[in-house]
This record gives C-alpha cells, structure tokens and sequence, in this order.
C-alpha cells in the first residue's frame, strides 16, 4: 500500500520510501533539460508529482504520464483534472509500449521496476531525432545504467538529503542523452 505523507511517498508493505521531496531540484532539472525544445514529453512514474508539476510549467505541447499504482493513479487523475495537454497511461508502461507515440522528451523515474532493463530497447522506438532524455540514477557517480548506444552526459549536482531508504550522498550525477538516432 503507497501512503502520501507530507515530505515523502511510502509503500508501507515493504516499508520503504518511494519518493522524497528533497529530491525537488533534481526534478526540477531534469524537467528543464527534458523540455528544452517542447513538443510532446512523456514521463514513467507519477509519483509525488513534483516533476510533472515542473514539466507541467515548460513550454511543451504534450504531456503522457505512465504510472501503474493505483494510490498514485488516484492522485495523478485529480492532478491532471484541469490540465487539458495530459494523457495518462495506466499501468505498467511495459504493458503500454503499443499505446506510445514518439517524444521530444523522455523522463524516466519509476521504482521497483520489473522491465527497467528493457527501457533502452524501447528508447530507440518511442524517440524522435534530437529527443532529451533523462533519468534517475541511483549510484553516486557517472552510471549508464541502460548501456546506451549514446553519449551519456552527467550534470554533478550538490545535494544534501535527509537520511534516507535510497539516496545518502552528497553528490547526485544527473543523467542526460539526446537520442542522435534517424529515423
Ligand atoms: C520515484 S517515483 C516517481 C517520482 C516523480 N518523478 C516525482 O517527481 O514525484 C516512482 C513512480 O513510478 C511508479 N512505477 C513503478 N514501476 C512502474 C511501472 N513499471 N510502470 C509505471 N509506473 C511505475 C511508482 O508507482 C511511482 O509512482
């Protein structure tokens, strides 16, 4: 069960934090580099909303968010209730792949995902040339998890987290590719 407490997303089955809002700028970053040429973004995990909420203030043409727990779903559907650029994938975004399009920008930051090590299978099919995209990356150093076919760049950002479940560094190293790809 996800239970939303005021600074953090808990899943109280596994006792253990989702999401935390001191991971704010971090979203806010990746938000911005995600959104830098508009057009159509499309994010996987809703979560705390905090980076839909910032994807939501860039200047972009469409917003698809994928998120499979029911808690969050709730949450997304009243979010999403006035804004009239969001589509809403429910559930797995695996099981959603013939329901994508093709983006301009790729946020990706699910939790506890059974299908993360096909996302760089799917990034080929679902990216235009030039699309941005980022992702969370768990590990405090230059990480790609993905083993992209791409050049991987990394923004160091300064942090200073409470202690928490999944994140206690000092240094997060913020992911950024632009697919090159043609198609
Ligand atoms: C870390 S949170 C996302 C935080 C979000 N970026 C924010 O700013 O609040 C991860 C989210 O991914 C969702 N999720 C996990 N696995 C998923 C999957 N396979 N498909 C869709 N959503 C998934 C979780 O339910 C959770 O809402």
């Amino acid at each position: 069960m996800f239970v939303f407490e005021k600074h953090r997303l808990v899943d109280t089955v596994r006792n253990e934090e989702v999401m935390h809002d001191w991971e704010k700028p971090i979203m806010h970053r990746m938000a911005k580099f995600v959104c830098q040429d508009g057009g159509d973004i499309i994010e996987f995990g809703f979560g705390m909303g905090i980076s839909a909420t910032h994807i939501q203030k860039q200047n972009i043409k469409s917003h698809t968010i994928c998120e499979n727990n029911p808690v969050v779903l709730e949450r997304l559907y009243k979010w999403a209730k006035n804004k009239d650029n969001v589509i809403v994938l429910e559930g797995d975004w695996y099981d959603n792949i013939n329901s994508m399009k093709l983006y301009n920008g790729v946020f990706f930051d699910t939790h506890r995902d059974s299908h993360t090590s096909q996302f760089g299978n799917l990034l080929e099919c679902i990216a235009r040339v030039g699309c941005r995209v980022s992702w969370w990356n768990n590990v405090p150093r230059e990480y790609d998890e993905f083993g992209l076919e791409q050049n991987v760049q990394y923004e160091v950002m300064d942090v200073n987290p409470p202690a928490n479940d999944y994140f206690n560094h000092r240094k997060y190293y913020m992911p950024t590719t632009t697919m090159q790809l043609t198609r």
